[in-house]
């Protein structure tokens, strides 16, 4: 306890070093996980088998103490055991043991004991040694037993300390929550701290009389402490097979309220789901029911139900940190968060508990796939709920203008560095959208059941999704045999752009030439080997007389080639539309015939309501763009605005304002000609007059 004691001067002060980091990170949840990334590997001799662990947390000292048995299986000869322990971390190194585990005909199972020599930290690593004195046999399985001690933090790393204000006696109550992700395990326990390594947890864990502990599992019993009086054991189930970072408890004088959900349909689903919260109020009944609807069309759509009995979801007033802390079985969200209207929040919360959870980013690096789909599948649930009320019309545009502001720059990303993994994310995000569209939701939906179902307990990395894809689409014919999704999504990943394509119509013959470059808006387009940047482009062609057809499928897709032809297409009285409602994410160019065509049909009231208004929303947006880039003449721009006259609808209207709002805020640095400037004023001007008066 001494050694603990002096530790805590040192923490007290890092602390305030700490917190200030913590304000700053908040809204940026991938460049924490990203920390996890440049890890050393553990060596793959010794594998973990089960954790028994032991926890006592003491909230007054903010220390805690446990104990850890693991069960260990060697895969070859090996003379050491390596395992994470944080710096934080004390291991009672003269108490570790390590014992055989010995399997005798007849005898039943003993032990032998094996000397370890010496052990202790890699220099600077988060890495512990043991070396021991033999060799131990492939195929030999033991158990590692390790006391350990430990600092309960203020910040939300590892084992963490929080406050918020009791609702009935106005005072101060405290709660211990953990947030082991990405690799903080190592701060709560010794352990084998990588996600693929998934195995079962039997744990108990100590509270004050007080207070409830929720942890991954149910409760299943519950026992006075042996020794402190005031203090209670609680046992719970054994968890299923789990990544470390998943694992976790809060111990709280939260309210369980017991509201069942009036629908019988909710009555059906297994698990649990129950609410803790500070206050009760009728609103918490509406987040209850709000939350099994969710879980219903999570279930429905995966049709996979999580192995896990209930889910407890705990409001917490002033959680420290907004990112989902990818507990298994329970989910600590904010209180302001979980009365946000809507429901895009709590799906995006609960599909982590399948995917995240259940089946799990290979490594740190996958991190970015792993948000990108659960962001995209908690906006596919909410629209499923309520056709996604809450997004008012602007997903994805929202983030499809500012990746399309982005990645045309002549310098991406040069001016806030933490913004590049969140596009990344934003932009896989997208590609998922286009395939969701290109294949069709049958195809998309059942290709990421069999995705889920082949990776359950396991880990994946980002090819296997498009590998699940590719394989449902080709066995339901919805993608030409000779494409490969694993290429298609490659091509949008890795390359820090996006294409722009431009489309020169044969009016004549009905042919069109479509080719493919780097979309760059800001001049000049000096970017090197610009010319080598290629795409997997679906082509998707909209035309004046078919425009009402709800087809997404893909015509051509463009196979990384520089320009394509296609054919059949109308006479010289119709347009075409490519990439009608931004299916994917690029920008298209025309001639200057078939930009006026559609200049013309869209100032009829009857071309208005027959092109949708995100196509509407994106030929306004891309006919600025072009022109502001030098792509597109701006007298062929200027008509293309002429439609706003009559336009009425907010999403359509929105390009033009994050037109206004990038335009005047990179003004001053870029070098646009001040006759463009000016006209492109005008035109402001204009429309924004004849729109309101
Ligand atoms: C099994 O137990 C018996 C009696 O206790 C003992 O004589 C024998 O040596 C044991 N066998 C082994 C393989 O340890
Ligand atoms: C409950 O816990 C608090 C510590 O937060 C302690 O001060 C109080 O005495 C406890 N009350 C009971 C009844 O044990
Ligand atoms: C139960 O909820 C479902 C889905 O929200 C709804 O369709 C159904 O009408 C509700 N049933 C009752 C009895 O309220
Ligand atoms: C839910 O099911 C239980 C037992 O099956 C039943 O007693 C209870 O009334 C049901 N609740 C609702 C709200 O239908
Ligand atoms: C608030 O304080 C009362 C009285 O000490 C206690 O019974 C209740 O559990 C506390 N509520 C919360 C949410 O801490
Ligand atoms: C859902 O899963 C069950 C097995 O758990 C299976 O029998 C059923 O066919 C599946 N439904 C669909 C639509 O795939
Ligand atoms: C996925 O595609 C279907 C049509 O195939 C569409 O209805 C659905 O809205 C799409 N999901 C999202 C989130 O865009
Ligand atoms: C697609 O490419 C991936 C990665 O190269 C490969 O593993 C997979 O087998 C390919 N799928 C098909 C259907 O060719
Ligand atoms: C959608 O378009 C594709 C390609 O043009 C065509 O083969 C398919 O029949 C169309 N589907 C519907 C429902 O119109
Ligand atoms: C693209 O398609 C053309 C014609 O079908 C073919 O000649 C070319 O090799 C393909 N290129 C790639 C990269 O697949
Ligand atoms: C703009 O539209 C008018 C009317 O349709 C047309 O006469 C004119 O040629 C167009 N200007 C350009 C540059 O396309």
């Amino acid at each position: 306890m001494h050694t603990i004691k002096f530790v805590h001067i040192g923490v007290v002060l890092l602390l305030c070093a700490f917190q200030l980091e913590a304000t700053v990170k908040r809204d940026i949840d991938l460049s924490a996980l990203y920390k996890g990334i440049s890890e050393d590997r553990l060596p793959k001799e010794i594998i973990p088998l089960s954790y028994e662990i032991k926890l006592e947390p003491n909230i007054e000292e903010q220390t805690f103490c446990g104990l850890v048995k693991i069960k260990l299986r060697w895969i070859n000869d090996f003379k050491k055991i390596f395992l994470h322990a944080h710096f934080d971390l004390i291991l009672k190194d003269d108490k570790i043991k390590l014992q055989k585990i010995k399997r005798d005909i007849g005898n039943g199972t003993t032990f032998e004991n094996i000397i370890i020599l010496r052990s202790g930290r890699l220099p600077r690593k988060t890495i512990y040694v043991l070396h021991l004195k033999e060799i131990v046999q492939k195929d030999s399985e033991c158990v590692l037993e390790i006391p350990f001690e430990g600092n309960i933090w203020e910040t939300a790393d590892g084992l963490f300390r929080g406050y918020y204000t009791n609702s009935t006696t106005l005072s101060q109550e405290v709660y211990l929550a953990t947030n082991l992700k990405p690799n903080n395990a190592r701060r709560l326990f010794p352990c084998f701290d990588e996600p693929g390594l998934k195995v079962p947890f039997t744990v108990s864990i100590a509270r004050p009389k007080n207070f409830t502990t929720v942890f991954n599992t149910p409760l299943l019993r519950t026992i006075q402490h042996p020794v402190l009086s005031h203090y209670m054991l609680d046992y719970f189930d054994k968890t299923p097979p789990m990544s470390t970072f998943t694992f976790g408890f809060v111990v709280s004088k939260l309210n369980r309220w017991s509201i069942n959900p009036m629908n019988e349909t909710y009555n059906l689903s297994s698990p649990t789901i129950n609410i803790w919260s500070n206050k009760f109020s009728t609103e918490l009944q509406e987040v209850h029911e709000k939350l099994y609807l969710v879980y219903e069309t999570i279930n429905d759509y995966f049709n996979l139900t999580i192995p896990l009995p209930k889910i407890d979801v705990l409001a917490i007033p002033d959680l420290p940190t907004i990112n989902s802390n990818g507990i298994w079985g329970i989910l600590t969200i904010r209180e302001t968060e979980l009365f946000k209207e809507g429901y895009f929040v709590l799906a995006r919360e609960l599909v982590n508990q399948w995917i995240g959870s259940w089946i799990t980013p290979e490594w740190w690096s996958e991190a970015n796939v792993n948000k990108a789909l659960t962001s995209f599948l908690a906006a596919e649930f909410a629209m499923t709920i309520d056709g996604g009320v809450e997004f008012n019309g602007k997903y994805p545009m929202t983030i499809l203008y500012s990746l399309y502001y982005e990645l045309s720059k002549r310098y991406p990303h040069s001016r806030i560095t933490g913004m590049k993994q969140e596009t990344e994310s934003f932009k896989t995000e997208l590609v998922i959208r286009m395939l969701n569209f290109t294949l069709g939701k049958s195809t998309f939906q059942n290709g990421l059941r069999k995705f889920i179902l082949n990776h359950r307990y396991k880990t994946f990395i980002g090819d296997d999704i498009w590998i699940a894809l590719s394989n449902q689409a080709i066995k339901d014919g919805t993608l030409d045999s000779g494409l490969n999704i694993s290429y298609i999504a490659e091509s949008w990943i890795s390359q820090n752009r996006l294409p722009l394509i431009t489309v020169n119509r044969d009016y004549d013959k009905g042919t069109a030439k479509i080719n493919q470059k780097v979309y760059l808006r800001e001049r000049p387009h000096d970017v090197p080997d610009k010319e080598k940047m290629l795409w997997w482009i679906p082509i998707i062609i909209s035309r004046q007389d078919t425009l009402n057809l709800p087809n997404y499928t893909s015509k051509v897709w463009m196979n990384r080639t520089k320009e394509i032809n296609i054919a059949n297409l109308p006479d010289k009285s119709q347009f075409i539309i490519i990439n009608k409602e931004e299916v994917g994410p690029f920008p298209v160019n025309y001639d200057e015939e078939n930009w006026n065509m559609l200049s013309n049909f869209l100032q009829t009231a009857k071309g208005r309501s027959a092109i949708p208004t995100y196509t509407r929303a994106k030929l306004l947006h891309d006919a600025w763009n072009l022109a502001y880039a030098g792509d597109l003449s701006f007298a062929t721009a200027f008509n293309m605005t002429l439609f706003m006259k009559y336009e009425r609808n907010h999403i359509v209207w929105s390009p033009v304002f994050t037109f206004i709002d990038h335009f005047g805020r990179y003004i001053d640095m870029s070098e646009v000609h001040t006759k463009f400037e000016c006209t492109i004023f005008l035109a402001i001007y204009y429309i924004l007059l004849s729109a309101f008066i």
